[in-house]
């Protein structure tokens, strides 16, 4: 397998709740290759979401990263400066949220934050960032990518917003691509061309990519291999099609079972 380029080790995410302490994220531990797929499914309020901030250092209070290691590219995450993660954050390694709507700001039109993004980490004047804004957004297959440019968030439909935002998470030519939710948000219809569209980019890019559904059969469809989270744990990881093929974990073949379920 080619190189590690990610590794969750061991990681607890806590919350400081006025009934106690509450164990979200209690020994979570992974990894991910250059050029490789990794899912995390699992059912809502599993700690899917948690585990993709945490590689962020986005958990803030009363939420927080009680022990564990975060390894990019060798480089331990959880006690890097402020301004060494600000570098990595959003350029080396990119997120795209289940909601669209939430990830852009609402007061400013989709170019200009593209290009704030480009600007942030490329040493780029406005004119050449907005060429390159430009050129993403015709790479997510936007038709009328000028439009969409001097539009603001509220004037696209959900489906042209997710595919902005997927542009903006691209721009900066990230190591390792997060996707969490990406298509839950939106028509099924719509989802599943989102979904041909990130399978198209991720398989041409050869970007490592870790990402998040609820759903095994969208898992089916995109990873090489699968993390099954129940209850802030990991309970059983491997290749998609073994799993698939023979689950082990009592958790697994239930989440298993109602994907076929729903597909007969
Ligand atoms: N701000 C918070 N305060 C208390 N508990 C939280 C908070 N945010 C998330 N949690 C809890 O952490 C658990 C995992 O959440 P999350 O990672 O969002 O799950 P998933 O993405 O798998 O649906 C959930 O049980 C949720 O209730
Ligand atoms: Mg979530």
């Amino acid at each position: 397998m080619s190189e590690l380029v990610l590794e969750v080790k061991s990681l607890k995410v806590y919350f400081n709740a006025s009934a106690g302490i509450i164990k979200t994220l209690d020994g979570v531990s992974f990894d991910l290759h250059g050029g490789e797929v990794f899912g995390l499914v699992g059912e809502s309020g599993s700690g899917k979401t948690l585990t993709a901030l945490s590689v962020l250092d986005l958990i803030y209070p009363p939420g927080k990263i009680v022990s564990g290691n975060i390894l990019f590219g060798g480089t331990e995450l959880l006690n890097i400066d402020t301004r060494q993660l600000r570098k990595i954050r959003g350029s080396k390694i990119a997120m795209v949220f289940q909601e669209p709507s939430s990830a852009f700001n609402p007061v400013f039109t989709i170019g200009y934050q593209i290009v704030e993004s480009i600007r942030v980490h490329q040493e780029k004047n406005v004119s050449d960032a907005r060429t390159i804004a430009l050129r993403f957004l015709r790479k997510v297959h936007i038709s009328d990518p000028l439009r969409v440019y001097d539009s603001y968030p509220h004037q696209l439909s959900g489906g042209t917003k997710q595919r902005a935002m997927i542009a903006m998470a691209l721009v900066n030519s990230p190591e390792i691509l997060i996707l969490d939710e990406p298509t839950t948000a939106l028509d099924v219809t719509i989802q599943a061309q989102v979904l041909e569209l990130l399978k198209e980019i991720i398989g041409r890019d050869k970007m490592a990519t870790l990402f998040i559904s609820h759903d095994f059969g969208v898992i089916a469809k995109m990873c090489d291999r699968v993390g099954v989270m129940y209850k802030g744990k990991i309970v059983e990881t491997g290749d998609v099609d073994a799993i698939l093929g023979s689950p082990k974990d009592p958790y697994t073949i239930t989440l298993i079972e109602s994907v076929k379920a729903l597909s007969c």
